[in-house]
């Protein structure tokens, strides 16, 4: 495997072997010195041609703790505002020997296009494309929940065993790639998924993903769930009104403080919260909730790092088995449109 791309396909050989080096990147940040020198000498660059905080800046330190060059290349201000394709945009990568290109984009597809088209060399990592995939997101909350559920089992955290383990994914789920790549990963890892969104913001053809669809979080709530993802309304997505008003999404679709009450008295003690961030507190998320010990987003973003520098590593050094051709699903993205 050269590229990470998505989480659909991707096998649970390669997927156990990332967390698992994952737990050997996050040994090495507890230390003093938080550097090795595995990527010393290779280049990796940060190509965003969408806006991020905690993404890019997780993949720059992760970067940087194995000793890479790292190039950050926004679009805005670059040549891409002056209309630059794609294309020559990743030959001037290429001419730079960039040894992995880690990339968002608001077309679906585009990484796909990138590491399929051999106008480059380097390993292509997906950060994030348009609604489609953000593999190594759902790698992260795969990470954080595996360490919770190996907590609680009194056993250490490895292998890919969430099986028995009920998650549901509240939300946009129409907008948010972080969905989609968590239904196929935490599916191949063995859990249990419920999508819980308003019948407006789920997208065509759910019926066919590995999981379980629901219009009402209450009574989610009520069958128990170990672990409730909540999902960013995606705002700048949105062309059209999907829902009445953001009082009325956040009393039926927000985990908001009566929510957070009502884990208390269904006993599930146990039970985590995790948000990808950016949060809309008040909207998909009360406050309380976002910072109670329940909420996992801080150690999420930890995690983060551990994770993307764990595929870094393993992309580089050829150290992920190889996989059948992945998955299409929204990969549509045309060459001119890029
Ligand atoms: C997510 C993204 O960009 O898809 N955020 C992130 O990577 N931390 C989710 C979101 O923007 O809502």
């Amino acid at each position: 495997m050269r590229h990470l791309l998505a989480t659909e396909g991707l096998s649970l050989e390669n997927a156990v072997r990332i967390l698992d080096t994952a737990e050997e990147m996050a040994a090495v940040g507890e230390r003093e010195i938080k550097k090795l020198p595995a990527l010393r000498g290779r280049t990796v660059v940060n190509l965003f041609f969408e806006d991020s905080t905690r993404t890019r800046i997780s993949f720059e330190a992760a970067a940087k703790r194995l000793s890479a060059d790292v190039i950050n290349f926004a679009a805005k201000g670059s040549s891409v505002s002056k209309g630059e394709s794609l294309k020559d945009t990743a030959q001037t990568l290429e001419a730079m020997s960039a040894d992995a290109v880690v990339i968002r984009h608001w077309a679906s597809g585009a990484p796909h296009r990138l590491a399929e088209s051999g106008w480059i060399n380097a390993a292509v990592i997906n950060a994030g494309d348009g609604t489609h995939e953000h593999p190594t997101q759902a790698l992260l909350d795969a990470f954080t929940l595996r360490r919770h559920w190996s907590r609680l089992a009194g056993t250490p955290s490895a292998g890919g065993n969430l099986a028995g383990m009920r998650i549901a994914v509240a939300g946009d789920v129409l907008h948010s790639r972080v969905a989609r790549s968590n239904v196929w990963l935490l599916q191949t890892l063995g859990a249990s998924v419920t999508l819980v969104a308003p019948p407006t913001l789920l997208p065509v053809g759910v019926e066919a993903w590995p999981c379980e669809v629901s219009y009402d979080l209450d009574s989610v709530l009520d069958r128990g769930v170990d672990a409730i993802m909540m999902l960013r309304v995606q705002a700048e997505r949105m062309q059209a009104s999907f829902f009445p008003s953001p009082r009325e999404y956040s009393r039926r679709w927000g985990f908001d403080d009566a929510r957070l009450a009502r884990l208390d008295e269904l006993g599930l003690a146990d039970t985590v919260i995790l948000h990808p961030g950016p949060m809309n507190r008040g909207l998909e998320i009360s406050s309380a909730a976002a910072d109670s010990p329940r909420s996992t987003v801080l150690a999420q973003v930890r995690n983060g790092v551990s994770v993307r520098m764990a595929a870094l590593y393993l992309l580089l050094s050829g150290n992920l088995h190889p996989e059948p051709a992945p998955g299409h699903r929204a990969a549509t993205t045309s060459e001119t449109a890029l």
